[in-house]
């Protein structure tokens, strides 16, 4: 099962092909209009190896009935009407301005021992804090600031992840970023010297 939502919406690098093209008989390669076009549609798309169809169809009845009708006439009207092409032109722009800009907000503010990745597309990056910290220490005093994170532990099936950080950048312009790293900034350095009190 290819889980493949984020494929259009890549800003940099070469463009990589899906699983999919390797083994097509093999890959159930799946997507979703949520990240292109509006994710409170709820609909998606699958492609199937020969033959699937017929069954697939039959496990997803038994799981939701049907997709909503309303949904797929609304995206129907959206690609009928509308340039899809010239819309994720335009949204991965956006998503790589949001990006860089927040990539340096992160060097500006936040202290030097965060790591943080840098993806070509999507809508996250990653931070990992230094091993004296978690990302549980920092999210209620965040949010009582007006930033919202995912801590690295909901991502993790077996534990672990806690120094981690999932940062979405799609949601925000360069000024609201700025404004959130700077108080990721000043939240983490306090972690930070507490931990390191705790230390010495
Ligand atoms: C990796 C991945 N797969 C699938 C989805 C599902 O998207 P949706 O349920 O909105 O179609 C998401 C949404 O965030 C995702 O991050």
């Amino acid at each position: 099962m290819e889980d493949d939502p984020y494929n259009e919406i890549r800003f940099d690098g070469d463009d990589l092909p899906p699983v999919y093209r390797f083994a097509p008989e093999r890959v159930f390669w799946t997507g979703s209009f949520s990240k292109m076009v509006a994710p409170g549609l709820r609909l998606g798309w699958v492609v199937l190896p020969d033959g699937v169809a017929p069954h697939f169809i039959k496990a997803k009845q038994s799981t939701d009935l049907h997709s909503n009708n309303l949904s797929q006439y609304m995206l129907y009207h959206y690609f009928t009407h509308n340039n899809i092409d010239e819309h994720l032109a335009k949204i991965r722009a956006a998503y790589k301005l949001q990006c860089d800009s927040m990539k340096e907000m992160i060097r500006k503010y936040l202290p030097d021992e965060v790591g943080m990745t840098s993806p070509q597309g999507g809508m996250f990056l990653w931070l990992t804090l230094p091993d004296s910290m978690s990302s549980e220490d920092l999210i209620g005093s965040c949010i009582e600031k007006g930033v919202a994170f995912v801590p690295g532990r909901s991502f993790f099936t077996s534990g672990g992840g806690e120094q981690h950080i999932r940062m979405n950048f799609s949601n925000s312009d360069p000024e609201t970023i700025e404004k959130g790293i700077k108080i990721m900034g000043k939240e983490i350095s306090a972690c930070l010297a507490k931990s390191y009190n705790f230390a010495v």
